[in-house]
């Protein structure tokens, strides 16, 4: 098997890549990645029988070459913050529906296998206080620029299935943690901060809930989907770990060693979405998937401890990070 992961230089892409190079010692790997801001290629570096292809996936002759080089294609290549989108959706545009067009249409013209990875965002927003939790038949419902391209890559992946007979699998995953996690994100933001002696911004009161599952689950969650899972399925990806923003960063507080209560509240992100969850028992039930990080804190404890030994990998995106923060009041 060579195996062609686009994105495969950030945070959750590298996370599979290890995990596949790990699991499956006789594939081979081909990372497909334009090393935007989000990307590092330290992140795949050094590993036998990996290598990295710097390119866009709107770049239709690059992409070609090399889908038809691979036997399948897990395609992660995304922008994927949600703030960045709110100030400058094109390249959420470009990226995540143009780049997933041109992902379709070369493994269409290659009768290559696709499984595509997408966000439970798309499915919108619960009340607090909603017992329901998204299934893959929830209703799409998208909020921001962000989710709203990543649910429109979904539907352009369905109607490639039925349409033209495509090869592909969707997942449907939500908020990852763990260790090469740009620092623009909220975990990595808060522990980087107080590494750097501030302290933690936490969005309006605080009280938004989060679903958070380890990287390790998702990659393990994914690679049983593209080998065992159902052709033209989707597939939701989620750990049972909603915790509202204030419980995480007062967690990140108290296990670094500080006043639970040291944090501040900035301005609210516009169109914040309030809550998600996730129902995985299609993906347990089918494929007999079952989450390694249940314990949450220790996971998190680690992630610290990994923030800790690697400033030289965080530290050059931290100043421009804050900075892009501070022009925005958050
Ligand atoms: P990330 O921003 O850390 O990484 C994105 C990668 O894609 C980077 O390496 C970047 O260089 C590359 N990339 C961006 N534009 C590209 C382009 N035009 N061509 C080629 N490569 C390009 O993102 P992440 O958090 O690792 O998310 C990866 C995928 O998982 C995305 O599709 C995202 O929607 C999805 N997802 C993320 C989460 C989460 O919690 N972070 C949860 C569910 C799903
Ligand atoms: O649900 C899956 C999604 O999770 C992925 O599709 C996205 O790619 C990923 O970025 C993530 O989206 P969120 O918007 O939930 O993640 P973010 O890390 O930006 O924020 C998590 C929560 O924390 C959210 O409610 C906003 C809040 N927040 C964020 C930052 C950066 C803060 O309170 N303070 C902060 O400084």
């Amino acid at each position: 098997m060579r195996l062609l992961v686009t994105g495969g230089a950030g945070f959750i892409g590298s996370n599979f890549v290890r995990h596949v190079h790990r699991e499956r010692p006789e594939w081979e790997i081909v990372v497909y990645d334009l090393l935007t801001y989000a990307g590092d290629r330290r992140n795949v570096e050094g590993l036998e029988r990996v290598s990295l292809v710097q390119a866009d996936v709107c770049d239709e002759g690059a992409l070609d070459a090399a889908v038809a080089m691979c036997d399948a294609v897990v395609h992660f290549a995304a922008e994927s913050h949600n703030d960045n989108s709110l100030e400058s959706p094109l390249p959420f545009v470009q990226t995540n529906l143009v780049g997933t067009y041109q992902v379709l249409e070369a493994v269409r013209r290659h009768g290559r296998r696709l499984h595509h990875i997408s966000t439970d965002e798309v499915y919108g927003d619960l009340a607090l206080d909603d017992p329901a939790r998204f299934t893959p038949e929830t209703a799409y419902n998208p909020s921001s620029p962000y989710s709203s391209t990543k649910a429109g890559s979904d539907l352009l992946v369905r109607a490639w299935v039925r349409s033209f007979g495509v090869a592909a699998t969707i997942s449907n995953c939500s908020n990852n943690y763990g260790p090469y996690q740009h620092v623009e994100k909220f975990i990595p933001r808060q522990i980087t901060e107080i590494l750097d002696g501030r302290r933690p911004k936490l969005y309006g009161a605080g009280e938004n809930v989060r679903d958070w599952i380890h990287t390790e689950d998702h990659s393990s969650g994914v690679l049983a989907i593209l080998e065992r899972g159902r052709l033209g399925e989707t597939y939701l990806i989620g750990a049972d770990g909603e915790l509202s923003n204030r419980r995480v960063v007062e967690l990140i507080l108290r296990l670094m060693g500080c006043k639970p209560d040291d944090y501040e509240h900035v301005t609210d992100r516009p169109g914040h979405d309030l809550r998600y969850a996730i129902d995985a028992s299609k993906l347990r039930e089918e494929l007999g998937w079952r989450p390694r990080y249940r314990d949450f804190e220790a996971g998190l404890e680690a992630t610290i401890a990994w923030y800790r030994e690697n400033p030289d990998w965080w530290r050059p995106q931290k100043e421009a990070t804050e900075a892009r923060y501070q022009a925005i009041g958050r």
